[in-house]
């Protein structure tokens, strides 16, 4: 590291939070997949900032309407209107087909926003009991309280507890399961269509049918959480479209500002029709210069882009598959369009840090999957270059039955 790099680091180490394990990298500059850091090296970014630089970095237009808004007027709060929020609400509801957004400034927000929606929903219509919720193991919505609570992940939660009562997680591999834990007391189920830090998981498509059987049968409000895989990173707008879903409340972030932090719940009519002023709020939601921005980001993801993910997908698929039969240590290619992950036999954290070491952005989710969601703009060569320097990292780890398998 450079002198200026061991500043940066020491600095942090004193007076920020110590809430993240970062690589050791300092990042100065982007310019589309690529990042530089502060010695002027550049590094092919497969990360994207964890599936948000969807446009890649430095883009050209969204700095160009981001500054002219910047120049304009930020934010005015929502004491008042302005003329963007609802112009974003109805190209959303146009795309996803729920008429209504609430805008927040993260993905957690949005879950946080949902989940009080459902409950607020049932309370309206005076069925008061109806609170709990019904989540998946290796489901990941964020970590502030409620968010939390319908998280899987024992170590994010057991430090935290007592969370919000009531919310029972089933595999989803377990279809009976699933119908068992849904009862006269459930609100909402929340589940990713794709779980993104559970390991890049598909859900199981037995699985997704039943989730819209039972919500159809029962009532029970589903909450489609499409922060990762949502908004065209799998060739889809939204993944639910593809499971035969109508969800009542959905849940979008990352890719919809490109890196300028804004969320949103989409809200079905009728749960709209249930919420009233003072259920929620906040004082950034929807300000100007988040809302000019997620316009012209969805722009350009329905148009170049949508194009891109449709050519470049499925050779970044054929790529990875080609590196599982070369390399043993893969178990699996997981995933779908820009969002994938190859599973190990063994622990990812090698791979990844060797891929670091040859210029190539990659995270480790779940342990033993390397986890790619490289900018939608990425280029066939790029994704050449990325499966260059994998096929030398995968190369370099301990193969199976080496002694430091984990077991699955
Ligand atoms: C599926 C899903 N839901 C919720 C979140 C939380 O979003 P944020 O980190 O923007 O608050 C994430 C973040 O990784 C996510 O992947």
């Amino acid at each position: 590291m450079s002198t200026n790099a061991q500043t940066v680091t020491a600095l942090e180490a004193q007076h920020v939070l110590q809430t993240y394990k970062r690589l050791p990298v300092v990042f100065v500059r982007g310019e589309g997949t690529r990042l530089f850091d502060e010695s002027g090296r550049g590094y092919l970014d497969f990360i994207s900032g964890i599936g948000v630089v969807v446009l890649g970095h430095a883009h050209a237009g969204l700095a160009a309407v981001v500054a002219d808004q910047a120049k304009t007027l930020i934010h005015t709060s929502n004491l008042y209107y302005h003329p963007l929020q609802g112009q974003l609400a109805a190209k959303l509801a146009s795309l996803s087909g729920l008429q209504r957004s609430f805008f927040c400034n993260s993905g957690t927000e949005a879950v946080e926003a949902c989940l009080k929606f459902a409950r607020r929903y049932w309370y309206s219509k005076g069925v008061k009991h109806r609170t709990g919720y019904v989540a998946l193991e290796h489901g990941f919505s964020g970590r502030t309280m409620g968010a939390l609570s319908v998280t899987a992940n024992a170590h994010y939660r057991e430090p935290f507890e007592p969370l919000v009562p009531g919310v029972t997680f089933v595999s989803p591999d377990d279809v009976a399961g699933l119908e068992a834990a849904v009862t006269e007391s459930t609100a909402a189920i929340i589940a990713e269509p794709i779980q993104g830090e559970g390991g890049v998981r598909p859900l199981p498509p037995a699985f997704a049918a039943a989730i819209a059987r039972v919500t159809r049968q029962t009532g029970t409000l589903l909450i489609a959480d499409e922060i990762q895989c949502g908004l065209g990173r799998t060739g889809r707008t939204f993944e639910f479209q593809g499971l035969g879903w109508t969800p009542d409340l959905v849940t979008i972030g990352k890719a919809i500002g490109s890196g300028i932090p804004i969320g949103a719940a989409l809200v079905a009519e009728h749960v709209a029709k249930e919420i009233f002023p003072g259920d929620h709020g906040t004082t950034y939601g929807g300000n100007l210069l988040s809302t000019r921005a997620a316009i012209y980001v969805l722009d350009q993801l329905s148009g170049p882009i949508a194009a891109n993910v449709k050519a470049v997908g499925p050779v970044f698929e054929r790529r990875l598959l080609d590196l599982q039969k070369k390399h043993p240590v893969v178990r699996s290619v997981r995933g779908a369009g820009l969002m994938r992950g190859l599973e190990l036999a063994v622990d990812a954290q090698p791979a990844i840090d060797a891929a670091l070491k040859a210029g190539l952005l990659v995270n480790r989710t779940a342990e033993r999957v390397i986890r790619m969601l490289p900018p939608l703009t990425v280029s066939v060569a790029e994704i050449d270059e990325a499966i260059g320097i994998l096929d030398r990292a995968l190369a370099s780890v301990p193969a199976p039955g080496s002694g430091v398998e984990v077991k699955a």
